[in-house]
């Protein structure tokens, strides 16, 4: 796919001074993740479930590259406060549509940090007894994880550091750069 050159993004591409993975690399590796999942799901028509908003971008080229027939759907979520959050306790702001009853579900996650979220929505979903529940990230902050959680896909392991771009935001920012960088420390000051 041709991708706008990063200069084309003035001002937001001189927010992320440093970048980690180019619009390339990461097409390759969805791509490469796509082929493993349209390999291992063959003939049982995976569900791949994304969590809002963050994973938009992520899902929109995995489910391309997944040349099987597959279904998407989503969930959106939120913080009921800064305590309940680092516990990974959110609130389902949209549930899903489809019944994941029987169904081979595929979590699909942009990142993964102290897998707390991740565990906790995991939870939910296997509550309503899918046939089978697996994860897929994109993005894994390894060592910052509280919670081990079996990660059948990953796309990148990722420093300790702050990371914007292909769908992942500073305040709502920056979702739109196609690659991921690091964001210039004056813009960041420590605030997710
Ligand atoms: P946990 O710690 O529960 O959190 O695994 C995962 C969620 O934290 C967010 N997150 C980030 N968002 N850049 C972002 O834009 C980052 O570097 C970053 N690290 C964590 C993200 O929403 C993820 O779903
Ligand atoms: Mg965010």
């Amino acid at each position: 796919m041709q991708h706008y050159p990063l200069e084309a993004y003035g001002e937001l591409a001189a927010g992320v001074p440093q970048v980690l993975f180019s619009a390339q690399t990461i097409e390759e590796r969805v791509r490469e993740l796509g082929a493993a999942i349209a390999r291992d799901y063959a003939g049982r028509n995976p569900l791949l479930v994304g969590v809002l908003k963050g994973v938009f971008i992520f899902m929109a080229d995995l489910y391309r590259a997944v040349t099987i027939p597959a279904e998407v759907d989503f969930i959106a979520i939120s913080s009921y406060s800064p305590e309940t959050r680092e516990r990974g306790m959110v609130r389902l702001v949209k549930d899903l549509e489809i019944s994941l009853t029987g169904r081979h579900v595929l979590f699909i996650e942009d990142m993964i940090d102290t897998g707390l979220t991740l565990h906790y929505l995991l939870g939910i979903l296997q509550a309503r007894r899918p046939a089978s529940l697996e994860v897929c990230v994109l993005f894994d902050k390894t060592r910052r994880r509280l919670i081990d959680i079996p990660i059948k896909y990953r796309g990148f392991e990722l420093p300790d550091r702050f990371v914007v771009g292909y769908g992942l935001d500073h305040r709502e920012q920056y979702r739109n750069l196609p690659c991921v960088g690091l964001l210039k420390p004056e813009v960041f000051q420590g605030k997710e």
